[in-house]
């Protein structure tokens, strides 16, 4: 089944907001590529018939990214609309007929997790489930027990090739272009190891809150939201071995063994956090504990990276919005550097910009003698005007059948593992006043040499 097209596509919770700011968008974006040429029939119980949902998505195209007039008029063409409770049979025998001559329909569940065994079942019952693959998004269950049950729950219908589990840093050229630096560059491989760098940290900073999302982040928290996943991809990209072959198993492969070398986070390596004015937030519970903020410091067990701390920290309501990696090389034995702090690293920006630094230590120009200052080589980029946003690259990659941009089970398993132990401990929230790099507690979770935080913008050079 793999690697095959798939013939339609349908995506349940259609009304809903993932379908309103990235679905739609991703749609039209794909049909202006000429990658979209197959029936999507949208389901959702909301009452509605098909010109209602035509115009859903025209205000959707509209608010982002705008409205590209030809290949709207082709996804308008394309949409189906199916309006019914998951509950009920008969629409999923709607679903079939809407189907018709397909073989190989791909089932979007842009729906809480909740909902997929019903859903799940009712596709096999319906016989929309036969050929036919499945995508679901993150966050992949909420621990490793109900990751497990939810998988096995896809596979009593689908089998792993056949299922897609979006995670949409997977679709962003730059997380992937961390594996072409590493093995497309000779010079790389001499000192990517423990002999060579010090620390590396990784920083995903928002510069807002949770956007009218309290009742979903309230049951989720940064650390389940955006590390868990997200950046645990970051990681992976970072520290993993070559792969082998270039087929998706052979990249996921290892990347699943960067993770089983990291132990579970003890809670003294993790820093929470939750900004002031969280709990007035609607549909946040008002003795909320959950996180919005999160440190933590991870070590990989591995020959590659023994003794080297990887850092993690992602928040809400940051100074900028911002994800970036820095991975700092020791201090080299410096005869010229006279007490001066030598900051050596490699700095890549995933966004907003797209940048590649070095950093090294260069003669002041200004002063007299061996007088030292940091500077960095920079390569930058902004992002290109046309651009794929990630979602249309995964959702393109799960049309074509391409699971290499997509968590395999066992990742997610291992991923769950590392985590799970200490959400379970409930370590404090410390508080942390709105646009500040975290709650003053986060001293203990910190890089030797501190955290070097991203600035708002990069002049793309
Ligand atoms: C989502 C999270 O997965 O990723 C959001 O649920 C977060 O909380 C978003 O804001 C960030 O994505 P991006 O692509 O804007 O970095």
């Amino acid at each position: 089944m793999s690697n095959t097209h798939a013939d339609a596509l349908v995506f349940f919770g259609a009304t809903g907001d993932l379908a309103y700011k990235k679905i739609f968008p991703s749609l039209q974006a794909m049909i202006r590529r000429g990658k979209l040429d197959v029936p999507v029939i949208g389901v959702a119980k909301a009452g509605w018939n098909l010109e209602q949902f035509r115009a859903r998505a025209k205000d959707s195209v509209e608010k982002h990214g705008g409205l590209d007039a030809e290949a709207f008029a082709k996804l308008i063409s394309l949409l189906r609309y199916v309006d019914g409770d998951y509950q009920s049979p008969e629409t999923f025998q709607a679903i079939r007929k809407e189907l018709g001559e397909a073989k190989r329909p791909a089932h979007y569940l842009a729906i809480p997790p909740i909902l997929f065994e019903t859903v799940v079942k009712q596709l096999a019952q319906s016989h929309c489930g036969e050929g036919a693959r499945v995508i679901v998004e993150k966050p992949f269950g909420h621990d490793l027990a109900s990751a497990q049950e939810l998988n096995k729950v896809l596979l009593s219908v689908f089998d792993e090739s056949n299922i897609f589990r979006i995670d949409h840093y997977l679709g962003k050229r730059p997380v992937n272009n961390l594996l072409a630096f590493r093995f497309a560059n000779a010079f790389v491989e001499s000192f990517w190891n423990r002999n060579y760098i010090e620390s590396v940290q990784i920083t995903m900073a928002e510069d807002f809150g949770v956007q009218g999302r309290g009742v979903f982040y309230d049951q989720t928290g940064a650390i389940r939201d955006v590390v868990q996943n997200h950046l645990f991809q970051v990681l992976s990209n970072l520290a993993m071995e070559p792969p082998v072959r270039l087929d998706s198993d052979s990249i996921r492969n290892e990347k699943v063994k960067v993770l089983q070398a990291v132990a579970p986070i003890s809670s003294g390596d993790l820093v929470r956090g939750q900004f002031r004015g969280y709990l007035e937030e609607q549909g946040v519970a008002k003795d909320s504990q959950t996180e919005t903020f999160a440190a933590l410091r991870i070590e990989i067990n591995s020959w590659r990276w023994k003794g080297v701390p990887f850092y993690i920290r992602a928040g809400k309501h940051m100074p900028v919005t911002s994800t970036e990696v820095v991975v700092r090389f020791n201090q080299p034995p410096s005869v010229l550097a006279d007490g001066t702090a030598i900051e050596n690293h490699l700095r890549f920006r995933i966004s907003p910009e797209v940048t590649i630094a070095m950093g090294m230590m260069s003669l002041a120009p200004d002063a007299e003698g061996l007088v030292l200052q940091p500077t960095e080589m920079i390569a930058s980029r902004s992002p290109h005007a046309d651009e794929m946003d990630a979602y249309e690259r995964v959702l393109g990659a799960a049309m074509a059948g391409d699971s290499s941009f997509f968590a395999r089970q066992d990742y997610v398993e291992e991923a769950w593992r590392i985590i799970e132990p200490v959400l379970k401990e409930g370590t404090p929230v410390y508080a942390y006043e709105p646009g500040t790099w975290g709650p003053n507690e986060m001293a203990r979770v910190t890089p030797p040499a501190g955290w070097s935080d991203p600035k708002a913008h990069e002049k793309p050079v």
